[in-house]
C-alpha cells in the first residue's frame, strides 16, 4: 500500500516555535553579528518563530545609544520587518573583563520571568572566551536552577588551534559549564542539504544495500569559494584553509555521508556515530595532500609578506572500516577560485558487465549522486539512459531536485541553528569528542606542512586551483567530476 499523505508529515513539516527566552549576543557590533546573527533572528521573527516576549540584548565594547545600534543593524536586516524586529533589541555596552558590567547585565536579566532560558552567543575571538566565561560565572549567570531556566552558551570556531589548545579550551569550558550547556556551532550543519543527508540515507530503502565499497567507487567533497580572505587576515593567517574548512565543515559533511545508522534520531546517538566514523579515518598519507596559496595573498592587508598560510587544500582520505575499505574520499576547498560551489558527490562503480556491443563497463557514465550544498541546494542523480533515436543511442541524464522549486522555505543555516538552540536541541551542534578526533586526524599533516622547506606554491585567482590539486584523483586513476569551471557541472 502506498501512503500519499501522512498526518505526521504535517506535524514534522511544521517548525516548532520556541518558548520565550533571552538571547544575549557578545560581539554585537562585529561582522558575524551584523551579517549573520541579527538577520537570521529577524528572519525567524518574520517566520513567526520567535516567541512574542523573546528579547535580544547586544553587548559589545562600542558606545551605542539603543537607537544608533538599531540604525547600525538596519541595512543588514530583511526590509519590511526591520523596524518591528528592532522592538526586541536592547544594547548594553560591556567590557569583557569588567565585573561591574557583568553585574549590570545580571540586573538586566533579573527582570526576566522565573524559568526563562537565557542563551549567550559568543561572537568573539576565541582568545576572549575564557575571560567572558569567568565573568559570566562570577556574576552567577551560568547557574541553572530548577526554577531558573536553562543557560546555554554558543561558541564559534576555532575550537583551538591544535590538539593541545583544543583540550585546554575544553577544560576551560567545563570549568564553568556542563556539556549540555555548550553549543559549538558548525554552520554547515545548519545548511538544508547537509541536514538532508540524514533523511536521504536513513528514510529510504534503496541506498543502504549499495552504500558501501562494493558499489561505491569514491566520494568527492568540494567547497570552492570565489572570495579571498577579505578582512579576516588576522584570524586566517593563524588558521589556514585546513583549520578553517577541513577540520570542521568538510569533515562534518563526510561523517554524515559515511557514518553508520544511529540507533535513533537523538542528538547523542547521531553524535556517537559521527565520532566513531572520524576515529576510523586512516592517518593522512602526506603524498596525497596538496596545499597552495592564491596569487596576491601575500599582498592582502594583514598578511605577512612571507606567509606560508595555505588558501587551498586537496586531500585523499581513507576510512578504515568494512563498509568503506578501499573507497577513496577526495576533499578539496579553496579561496579565490573560479566558482562558488559546495557539493558532495557519491560516485558508483561501473556496471559489472556490459551487454552492449563494443562498449565496456568503463565506457558507460558512472551513476553519481550529487548533494548540492550551495548554490542551488538540491539533489541530482546521474543515470545512463536511452536517448530518442536508434536502439542503442544512450547518454547520461541527471534527475534533479531543487529546494527552491519545491516551494518550501529554506531557513538560512544560522537561523536553523539559532532556532534549535532556543529549542534546546543540540543535534546539529558539535560535541567535544568529535573535535578532538578531528584534531587527531589533521594535526600530523599540519605539523608536516609547517616543517616543510618549501612554501606552498601559488595558483591563479579565478582558476580551478593548482595543477597538483586538480591531478590528485588522477594518481588513483580517477578525476574530479567537477572541473570547477563556471557554468554547468561536468557529468
Ligand atoms: C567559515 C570560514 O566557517 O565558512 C570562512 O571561516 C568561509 O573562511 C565560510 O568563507 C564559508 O561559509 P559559507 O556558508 O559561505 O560556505
Amino acid at each position: 500500500m502506498i501512503h500519499q499523505n501522512f498526518e505526521w508529515q504535517d506535524i514534522l513539516c511544521r517548525e516548532q516555535r520556541p518558548d520565550a527566552c533571552r538571547i544575549v549576543i557578545f560581539g554585537a557590533s562585529g561582522d558575524l553579528a551584523k551579517r549573520k546573527l541579527f538577520p537570521s533572528l529577524a528572519a525567524l521573527d518574520a517566520a513567526g518563530l520567535l516567541a512574542e516576549e523573546t528579547q535580544i540584548t547586544g553587548c559589545a565594547r562600542h558606545w551605542f545609544e539603543e537607537e544608533a545600534f538599531h540604525l547600525h543593524l538596519m541595512p543588514f536586516l530583511p526590509p519590511g520587518i526591520a523596524s518591528s524586529f528592532c522592538r526586541r533589541l536592547r544594547y548594553q555596552r560591556l567590557e569583557y573583563d569588567s565585573p561591574g558590567d557583568f553585574l549590570h547585565l545580571r540586573q538586566h536579566l533579573e527582570t526576566l520571568k522565573n524559568g526563562t532560558p537565557v542563551i549567550f552567543y559568543l561572537a568573539l575571538p576565541a582568545s576572549v572566551y575564557p575571560e567572558v566565561l569567568r565573568q559570566l560565572d562570577r556574576a552567577g549567570l551560568l547557574r541553572e536552577t530548577p526554577s531558573g531556566g536553562a543557560r546555554r552558551v554558543v561558541f564559534e570556531k576555532p575550537f583551538g588551534y591544535d590538539l593541545a589548545s583544543s583540550a585546554a579550551l575544553d577544560v576551560e569550558l567545563h570549568r564553568h559549564l556542563q556539556e549540555h550547556q555548550i553549543y559549538r556551532i558548525d554552520h554547515y550543519l545548519g545548511k538544508e542539504t547537509v541536514q538532508n543527508i540524514f533523511l536521504l540515507r536513513f528514510a529510504n530503502r534503496i541506498w543502504e544495500p549499495v552504500w558501501n565499497g562494493t558499489h561505491i567507487d569514491s566520494i568527492q567533497i568540494t567547497a570552492a569559494e570565489m572570495l579571498g580572505v577579505e578582512e579576516r587576515a588576522g584570524y586566517f593567517e593563524q588558521a589556514g584553509l585546513v583549520r578553517d574548512m577541513f577540520q570542521n565543515h568538510l569533515l562534518e559533511m563526510l561523517s554524515l555521508v559515511t557514518m553508520e545508522c544511529p540507533s535513533s534520531f537523538a542528538a547523542d546517538a547521531i553524535r556517537d556515530e559521527k565520532v566513531k566514523l572520524i576515529r576510523s579515518i586512516l592517518p593522512i598519507d602526506f603524498t596525497r595532500a596538496v596545499r597552495a596559496q592564491y596569487e596576491g595573498y601575500l599582498q592582502e592587508p594583514g598578511v605577512a609578506p612571507d606567509s606560508r598560510t595555505e588558501t587551498y587544500a586537496a586531500l585523499r582520505l581513507q576510512i578504515g572500516n568494512p563498509r568503506w575499505a578501499g573507497v577513496p574520499v577526495y576533499l578539496r576547498a579553496g579561496k579565490r577560485l573560479g566558482v562558488r560551489r559546495t557539493e558532495i558527490d557519491i560516485l558508483f562503480r561501473p556496471v559489472a558487465h556490459s551487454i552492449f556491443p563494443g562498449i565496456s563497463p568503463e565506457d558507460l557514465q558512472q551513476n553519481i549522486l550529487h548533494l548540492r550544498v550551495q548554490p542551488g541546494e538540491g539533489i541530482g542523480l546521474t543515470l545512463q539512459a536511452k536517448k530518442a533515436g536508434p536502439k542503442l543511442c544512450m547518454g547520461s541524464l541527471t534527475l534533479n531536485y531543487d529546494y527552491q522549486q519545491s516551494g518550501g522555505e529554506v531557513l538560512d543555516a544560522y537561523a536553523r541553528l539559532l532556532l534549535d538552540c532556543q529549542l534546546g536541541d543540540p543535534t546539529l551542534f558539535l560535541r567535544s569528542d568529535a573535535i578532538t578526533a578531528a584534531w587527531q586526524l589533521y594535526q600530523p599533516l599540519l605539523e608536516h606542512w609547517s616543517s616543510a622547506q618549501e612554501p606552498p606554491p601559488f595558483y591563479r585567482c579565478g582558476s580551478s586551483g593548482p595543477d597538483a590539486g586538480n591531478a590528485l584523483p588522477r594518481m588513483d586513476g580517477r578525476y574530479w567530476i567537477d572541473s570547477l569551471q563556471s557554468g554547468a557541472h561536468e557529468n
